[in-house]
């Protein structure tokens, strides 16, 4: 079964198609930051109308690249939810009818299902049952994962995202929408042992988290340091430095705590923050104390994507699962509610 997916639930859009058996056989991301970045964030107007620009030359740049025609498909997935509602609506009407003209079916997905299987692209992927963190701009989740659509959450988090507490310290220091990379790179030239930022709620039992303290705590310092500031540029990349290993730590302590409270062996990570080069580094070290291994998507399909997409509806659609023609996307939706196909 071939099945074209679209991710239009952000200020990505996002094409695939995949074949089971044979893996993706095409698939292109198109970013909008440029469109958003002279705001400081994310548009929704702006992200939709994009989107109705982009999605439906991207179909066919990408049905041309996989060498196939509009017949080739046996099902479209499109993302759902949650998202921006605009954005959302624009991938889900055009699955939507595309899928009807075919005469194929259609699924709408979750995206932070399609988050959470991307990792079983790769080679080799893990098997269920496993642990998920799931860290993009909206979530941080820990989830029990003992199949497709049978997710138990762990622990989540009270206040900011961790990509949102990224986005949101990047800009505080003055650095370029989208924070989270930028941030990274600078963290790159910050000396390690200048200052240390608390690792927020590691000190109690169990798997929420909260990071909208870090964010506080990096202005603070920021603050502090500006009366005093010789080498302002170095002490923006240590504050950078300090804020990264903090959030990572965190993760990573909740991670072997969760790897060990379930007895899973693997760990799944998956959303914009799992490129983070330091959090995967950090997170090798901390499973392994645990005896547990941890499993990572290629960068391109850690941030927002069609593939991840294409391969989570193929999933539902080849088990006979379909959405009916008035199927409504989600701005919020719920991924524990989510059933097994
Ligand atoms: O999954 P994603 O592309 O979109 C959502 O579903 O939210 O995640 C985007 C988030 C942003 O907050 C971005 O700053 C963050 O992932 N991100 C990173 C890195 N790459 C992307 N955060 C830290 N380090 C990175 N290398
Ligand atoms: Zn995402």
């Amino acid at each position: 079964m071939r099945v074209l997916g679209i991710e239009t639930s952000c200020d990505e859009t996002g094409v695939a198609v995949y074949q089971g058996g044979r893996g993706m056989l095409a698939h292109a991301v198109y970013s909008q930051i440029e469109i958003h970045a002279r705001y400081g964030g994310v548009v929704p107007e702006l992200a939709s109308r994009d989107h109705v620009r982009k999605t439906l030359p991207m179909i066919r740049q990408v049905l041309d690249e996989a060498g196939l025609a509009k017949p080739d498909i046996d099902g479209v997935a499109f993302t759902a939810g949650p998202g921006l509602i605009g954005a959302l609506m624009v991938g889900a009407a055009l699955g939507r009818s595309l899928a009807w003209a075919w005469g194929v079916p259609a699924i709408g997905v979750h995206h932070m299902e399609g988050h959470l299987l991307a990792p079983l692209l790769e080679e080799p992927a893990p098997e269920f049952p496993f642990v998920a963190l799931l860290v993009s701009g909206g979530h941080t989740q820990l989830v029990a994962v003992a199949g497709i659509g049978r997710y138990q959450l762990l622990g989540e988090s009270l206040d900011d995202a961790a990509g949102e507490a990224f986005d949101k310290t990047a800009k505080l220091l003055g650095l370029p929408y989208p924070g989270g990379p930028a941030l990274a790179a600078l963290a790159e030239q910050g000396d390690p042992g200048r200052y240390r930022f608390p690792r927020p709620m590691t000190d109690r039992p169990g798997l929420d988290f909260s990071f909208s303290g870090l964010k506080t705590f990096a202005l603070n310092t920021w603050r502090e340091e500006e009366a005093a500031r010789s080498d302002r540029e170095q002490t923006r990349a240590d504050i950078a430095r300090a804020f990264e290993e903090a959030v990572v730590d965190t993760l990573a302590i909740k991670c072997r705590r969760a790897v060990r409270q379930t007895g899973f062996p693997r760990l799944v990570l998956a959303g914009g923050v799992s490129a983070n080069r330091r959090l995967r580094a950090t997170m090798d070290g901390a499973l392994a104390k645990e005896g547990a291994r941890a499993f990572y998507p290629r960068p391109a399909f850690c941030t927002d994507n069609g593939a991840m997409i294409a391969f989570a509806g193929w999933h539902r659609l080849q088990a006979g699962q379909t959405e009916p023609l008035s199927f409504a996307p989600r701005a919020r939706w719920d991924m524990a509610g989510l059933a097994p196909p």
